[in-house]
């Protein structure tokens, strides 16, 4: 295949739920959610080049899914355009870990794609990503954002700098298995308060009250949810709780140091990580 010399290279960068509450079911079989959500500085990174075909083709250095969320944005994008590109992705996100991977990459790829070829509105690109996933939208916008209708109703906060220790199990919760499995009502966060912490930066009461309404149901799927919850709290964490659907939990701590002290009580997890919240 022959290929344009030029490449766009472009981050796409995982979050975590700082909170998260479902306040409803709808119709579509979505759930409204109310969610404070960060990006943090776990990434896989993606290059786009274009092709001289009109054939969408994506690499990557994981096994994905064959119609993986990747393949869709660009054909979803390129619908448009009527042009071909090769993308190579470099995995770093886990997948089933509730840290958004494949919406990163997806919102990564519109996002390049709109760079390249400038076909849509914002708006418009927005709507694009809505019709990948719940976060694909929150995963464009980046940074911090109270999150509300299934995901896509994004009001923009204060980016808090959080040290962060995220660890993962080998084993991972399919999503709509575990929204197909709760039962309503559950416990919401108090959104409200939790913001006014995010607002001043008080580290301390955002890790006393992060909340996640989907854990219990996830727990009963993969105890080590709670293991893993329970040990960063006995290595330091000043809080923690699974990210999204999980199966990965974080845990915020005073420093990159202490964070890293920590992980050495992970050498059985299948990931752990030391990482930062990140800004727009
Ligand atoms: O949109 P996404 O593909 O990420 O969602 C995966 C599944 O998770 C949906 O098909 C749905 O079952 C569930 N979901 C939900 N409510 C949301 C987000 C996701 O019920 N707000």
């Amino acid at each position: 295949m022959e290929y344009n010399i030029h490449m766009e290279r472009i981050s796409a960068y995982a979050k975590i739920n700082l909170t998260l509450s479902v306040t409803g079911k709808r119709s579509d079989g979505y759930h409204d959610l109310e969610s404070v959500m960060h990006s943090i500085s776990l990434h896989d990174v993606i290059y786009v080049s274009r092709t001289g075909s009109k054939e969408i083709t994506v690499e990557s250095d994981v096994a994905l899914p064959e119609n993986n969320t990747i393949y869709r944005a660009a054909k979803l994008y390129l619908e448009r355009v009527g042009c071909g590109v090769h993308i190579k992705v470099n995995k770093k996100i886990p997948s089933e870990a509730g840290l958004g991977g494949a919406s990163a990459d997806a919102a990564a790829v519109l996002t390049v794609l709109q760079r390249m070829y400038k076909a849509y509105s914002k708006d418009e690109l927005f709507k694009l990503g809505k019709q990948i996933g719940a976060d694909v939208p929150f995963c464009m916008m980046g940074g911090c954002c109270l999150a509300q209708g299934i995901g896509e109703i994004l009001t923009p906060q204060k980016c808090v700098p959080l040290n962060l220790l995220v660890v993962k199990g080998k084993e991972g919760v399919s999503t709509p298995k575990l929204f197909s499995k709760i039962k309503l009502p559950l416990k919401c966060a108090n959104t409200e308060n939790f913001l006014e912490a995010v607002n001043e930066r008080n580290v301390g009461e955002i890790a006393r009250e992060l909340y996640n309404a989907l854990e219990s149901e996830a727990v009963n799927e993969v105890p080590k949810i709670a293991e893993y919850k329970q040990r960063l709290i006995e290595q330091g964490a000043l809080g923690a709780v699974m990210t999204g659907s999980g199966s990965a939990v974080f845990g915020i701590f005073e420093s990159c140091e202490k964070a890293e002290e920590a992980k050495k009580a992970f050498s059985d997890a299948c990931f752990a990580e030391v990482c930062k919240t990140v800004c727009k």
